[in-house]
């Protein structure tokens, strides 16, 4: 274990945060932090390791939904926890991913959570509420580190590519379920899933890095080319934001806590359980995605 300095040089923000990197490119463990009552500057610092470190996990933390809202409103403002889906009863901002519920559908595709809406959440606070003796692990790519490692005549062919969003393959039939109306997002109530235009490679606000911005669960083609060549761009993207090395894999516990930047990573969560699992996520108000070339 190390410590490394995350955050700007700022001379309050110097001690730096306890950080377990889990390989060369992105994810870490953050050690030492108790998510109930982190201070302003150990907040500041988490903001700089999400940017430069993507996924956080935080171990045993003994945090309740009304803990994890507190600590997500540190980070930023909390969405409702998901424009569609039921939120929790006593916490709007927390969406319950909860295996035992009769309308719960696997998170077993590669996504970024919501960019079917306009403005995607920038960042997920996710907590392992109850978990399957075994299975049920989380994986992560880093969008970025597929960017980078394309080569330089496809970035240049990706930097100008518009992709369409569409939530009505997920959330379609639900939101109809339920009389077409949803939660509260950027100021109106969803009552119906309009595809959305967002940049193939997304500028990151922060950091000005360039990441891969589409992602198998929401983006349904490419915009300006045809179906066979939008099809054959994105699986050749997919296929290689997914490679091994791009990736990171989270075997969780009960306590367990990963935040994630959503506007560099894409996530998977492996469908080999058989037992309940139950996992609470809150989101974090993002803004709309900037590509190279907007
Ligand atoms: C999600 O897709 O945001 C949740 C992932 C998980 O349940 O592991």
């Amino acid at each position: 274990m190390t410590t490394i300095a995350t955050a700007p040089a700022t001379p309050s923000l110097r001690a730096g945060l306890e950080l377990e990197r889990l390989g060369p490119g992105f994810g870490a463990i953050v050690h030492g932090i108790d998510l109930r009552r982190p201070t302003e500057v150990q907040m500041e610092q988490l903001r700089g390791a999400l940017v430069e470190h993507k996924v956080l996990f935080f171990r045993g933390q003994d945090l309740a939904d009304a803990d994890q809202v507190a600590f997500a409103s540190r980070l930023g403002k909390p969405t409702a926890g998901h424009p569609v889906a039921a939120t929790a009863a006593a916490h709007a901002e927390i969406y319950p991913i909860d295996s035992t519920d009769p309308e719960f559908s696997f998170s077993d595709e590669w996504h970024t959570d919501v960019t079917f809406m306009q403005t995607p959440p920038a960042a997920s606070v996710l907590r392992a509420v109850r978990l399957p003796d075994t299975g049920g692990d989380t994986s992560w790519a880093d969008s970025q580190l597929a960017y980078e490692s394309l080569s330089e005549p496809v970035r240049r062919l990706v930097d100008g590519l518009t992709a369409v969003h569409d939530g009505n393959r997920e959330w379609g039939a639900y939101l109809r379920r339920h009389g077409g109306r949803g939660n509260e997002w950027d100021g109106r109530t969803v009552t119906g899933l309009t595809p959305v235009e967002h940049p193939v490679v997304r500028v990151h606000p922060v950091s000005g890095r360039r990441g891969l911005f589409v992602n198998p669960g929401f983006t349904s083609h490419i915009i300006g080319v045809s179906d066979a060549e939008s099809r054959g761009i994105l699986d050749l993207l997919y296929a290689h934001l997914t490679k091994p090395e791009h990736t990171i894999r989270h075997r969780w516990a009960v306590g367990d806590v990963g935040v994630w930047d959503n506007r560099s990573t894409a996530h998977y969560a492996n469908r080999d359980y058989t037992q309940p699992r139950v996992m609470a996520r809150v989101t974090i108000r993002g803004d709309r995605p900037v590509g190279p070339t907007t």
